[in-house]
Formats: C-alpha cells, sequence, structure tokens
C-alpha cells in the first residue's frame, strides 16, 4: 500500500493567558491509503489535537507531508472530518444537510448533487431525504453525518469519537454501517476513540498515546480477518487477548 500522510515529530501546545499548555510531545506515523488508523489515548491527551493539526485547523511543530499518485503532494488533499456530535442543522432537510458543504465549497454541480443523492440511495436513506434530523433515529443521523463527509470526496476521513452520542447497541451496529460505507467507498480513515473494543473492530493499525503531553505508548498492527464485520471481529480469536493488552498499557 502506498504512504497517503506522514506525520514527523510533531508537536502541540496550547497558549493561554497564565501557561504554555503541551497536547502533543514529538508524535511521528504514516497512514497508508486505504488504511483505516484508530487513535486511542485517555480523555484529555491531545487526540483531538492531532486531527486539527492534520486538518490545519491549529498551529504546530513538526512536519505532515501528503502524498498522492505523483508522489509528495504540495497540496492539502480533500479532509472530511466528522465529529461527536452529528452537527446535522435541524432546520434543514437530511438532503440539504449533506448537500450543504457543496454549497459551502461553490460545489454545487449536477453531478455531485447526484453523488449524494446516490449515497443517501445507496445507504437507506432516500426515504429520509426530505424529513428533518429530529425526525431520524441516532444512528441515521449519524449515517447522514457521514454522507455529508463524503460529498465532496474527501481522500482522508478523520473521526472523531463519532458514536460517543449513541447508546453502547447502536453504537456498534452504527459502527459497523459506517464502517462498511468507508470501507465500499475505498476511504483512508483515521479514528480517534477511547473505545478499545471500537478500536480493535476497525482498524488495521491502533496507536496508543500517553497521558499529556502525548506520545506513543505503542503501535499494533492488527491481524483480524478483514473480511468480517466489526462486530463479527469482535467474536474472532485473538480479540480478546489484544483487549488486556490495549487496557494494560492505558492503565499502567
Ligand atoms: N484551544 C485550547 N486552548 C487551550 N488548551 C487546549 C485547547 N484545546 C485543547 N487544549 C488542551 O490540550 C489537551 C489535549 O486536548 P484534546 O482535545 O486534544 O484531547 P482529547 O484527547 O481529544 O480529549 P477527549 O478524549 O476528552 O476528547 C487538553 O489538556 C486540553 O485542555
Ligand atoms: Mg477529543
Amino acid at each position: 500500500m502506498e504512504t497517503l500522510l506522514e506525520i514527523i515529530g510533531l508537536s502541540i501546545s496550547y497558549q493561554t493567558k497564565k501557561q504554555e499548555i503541551k497536547a502533543i510531545d514529538n508524535i511521528s506515523f504514516t497512514v497508508k491509503k486505504g488504511e483505516f488508523v484508530a487513535i486511542i489515548g485517555r480523555s484529555g491527551c491531545g487526540k483531538t489535537s492531532i486531527l486539527s493539526a492534520i486538518s490545519n485547523l491549529i498551529p504546530y511543530i513538526g512536519k505532515i507531508k501528503f502524498y498522492n499518485d505523483k508522489g509528495l503532494s504540495t497540496n492539502r488533499p480533500q479532509i472530511g472530518y466528522m465529529l461527536q456530535r452529528d452537527e446535522l442543522f435541524p432546520w434543514l432537510t437530511i438532503r440539504q444537510n449533506a448537500c450543504l458543504p457543496l454549497k459551502i465549497k461553490n460545489n454545487y454541480t449536477k453531478e455531485k448533487i447526484e453523488y449524494v443523492d446516490n449515497l443517501l440511495e445507496k445507504y437507506g436513506l432516500s426515504a429520509f431525504k426530505n424529513s428533518y434530523p429530529n425526525q431520524l433515529s441516532g444512528g441515521m443521523r449519524q449515517r447522514a453525518a457521514l454522507i455529508r463527509t463524503l460529498a465532496i470526496s474527501p481522500s482522508l476521513l478523520l473521526l472523531d469519537e463519532p458514536f460517543s452520542a449513541l447508546d453502547s447497541q447502536t453504537r456498534i451496529s452504527v459502527c459497523d454501517d459506517v464502517y462498511n460505507i468507508i470501507k465500499k467507498e475505498n476511504k483512508t480513515a483515521i479514528l480517534v476513540t477511547h473505545d478499545i473494543s471500537e478500536a480493535i473492530s476497525v482498524a488495521d493499525k491502533i496507536i496508543v498515546l500517553t497521558e499529556r503531553p502525548a506520545n506513543i505508548l505503542s503501535m499494533h498492527e492488527i491481524n483480524l480477518n478483514k473480511e468480517l464485520s466489526p462486530l463479527k471481529r469482535r467474536e474472532e480469536k485473538g480479540f480478546a487477548s489484544l483487549f488486556e493488552t490495549l487496557w494494560g498499557e492505558l492503565h499502567k
């Protein structure tokens, strides 16, 4: 697999009136095209900060390099960022919400709208296209939010605890849905979570962060059967021992 993203010596500090808070301390890792990387760490250790730096929303030290088919890219690719809460606008219909990034990016073309309509259809939301977010279940809203994220055809998806507002059972099935959509659409993804099982069930690679200022405590290549859905992977041999290892690392 080719490299899509390379992070070298990333450090992030926040300046407040009283002090400097060092969130990230010298982190390096790579993400390959098509790879699903999960970053886990305790609350407040700096997970969101890493995604913010990748999206160029905050200042940082170090290098964040992107690659395309021709090698090192001078531009940042389209990045889709999905947040903890679905952030759908209540006064817009599902279709209007999903098409919103096209309007913002001034890319509201027939072709792009068709792409969004297709995604809504393919992932079971076409009957709810003209409904408002409060008429949908939490899981459906998360799916709609993912489709909105996909509208601009990002080559990299950043998922910041996208399932944390859901109850634990819905969470597992929505995670399955979202995973399938990401895989079918051939996307590369970085998922931030503090749910160890969730990370093991979706990831090709897990990066474990230390407490703040975060650096990398360990990195694990996950070799569970990738043909299985995240839900089924939870039953695989090896899942439980991985869970134990990661739990141990996070609770040292
Ligand atoms: N804008 C900011 N100004 C000052 N400090 C900040 C700012 N954003 C984050 N921090 C601090 O940086 C540290 C890392 O924050 P970050 O949001 O990246 O953690 P996180 O791992 O995503 O946490 P959580 O799991 O709770 O979402 C925290 O101590 C936080 O207080
Ligand atoms: Mg966070």
